[in-house]
């Protein structure tokens, strides 16, 4: 279980993020949704030790999210945008160097390179990969050590069709196999597909969270029983008009 207690993150006295608290159950999918700048990837570099809280503290499974954790980082796999991979060195190279460093076997490397179809281009240079490959990359060295939390900021973001599929396959099917999933997307229909809890941001705030499906009803209801998506949700929250 992830769990925020009254976190703030202040840049310049500006609140980014604003005394938030809230937790994420074991076993989930976790969407993390809101406009551009409402304070996700502030919120995942936080979770992640990446970012320290100006306020509150966060725990995962009980251990507080500090930098030297070192126990934290073998429990979490984080991806962001920035594709911070070795350019000059192969796939295989760079996740070897992840596996050294938790600790795990080549076989693994194998196998994730199986399961995001790295195998046949293992001995290609990073640089020379396209953004749909270089995620590809990523992801895959984040799930190296088998976390037990995946957070994943953007993963499908500018990717083509088969991509996103193929990386919405594999997030569901390591949540199947018990891995906690705390996802940032802008693609709404990613997150009725894939997500069993949403928390809503919008300028620092969490502005909703809870059950999609009963956040979904909610709105319905309102709505005299009219369907209702979640970017209507996210309209109305956002303070736009419901078309
Ligand atoms: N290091 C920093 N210094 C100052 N301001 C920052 C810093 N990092 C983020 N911010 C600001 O904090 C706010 C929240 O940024 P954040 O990246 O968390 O948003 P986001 O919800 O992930 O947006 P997006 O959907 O565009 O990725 C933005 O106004 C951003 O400009
Ligand atoms: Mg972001």
């Amino acid at each position: 279980m992830i769990e925020l207690k009254q976190v703030t993150k202040r840049f310049k006295n500006k609140a980014v993020v604003n005394n938030v608290s809230y937790s994420i159950k074991e076993g989930e999918i976790f969407g993390l949704i809101g406009p551009n700048g409402a304070g996700k990837t502030t919120s995942i570099r936080m979770m992640t030790a990446l970012l320290e809280p100006t306020e509150g503290e966060i725990y995962i499974n009980g251990m507080k999210v500090a930098k030297n954790n070192k126990k934290l980082f073998e429990q979490i796999g984080v991806v962001f945008e920035l594709p911070n991979l070795y350019r000059k060195s192969s796939i295989r190279k760079n996740l070897k160097i992840f596996a050294d460093l938790y600790g795990v076997k080549d076989s693994r490397i194998d196998e994730v390179m199986e399961d995001f179809q790295l195998t046949d281009k293992q001995d290609m240079r990073v640089e020379k990969l396209s953004k749909g490959w270089k995620q590809r990359v990523l992801i895959a060295r984040a799930v190296l050590h088998n976390p037990k939390v995946l957070f994943l900021d953007e993963p499908t973001s500018g990717l083509d069709p088969n991509t996103q599929e193929l990386i919405r396959r594999y997030i569901e099917k390591i949540n199947q196999n018990g891995t906690t999933i705390v996802i940032t997307t802008h693609d709404m229909n990613e997150v009725e597909r894939l997500c069993h809890s949403v928390g809503f941001m919008y300028q620092g705030n969490l502005a909703k969270k809870g059950n999609l499906k009963e956040i979904i009803q909610e709105y319905k209801e309102a709505n005299k029983g009219a369907d209702i998506s979640l970017a209507n949700i996210f309209a109305i929250i956002t303070g736009g008009e419901l078309s």
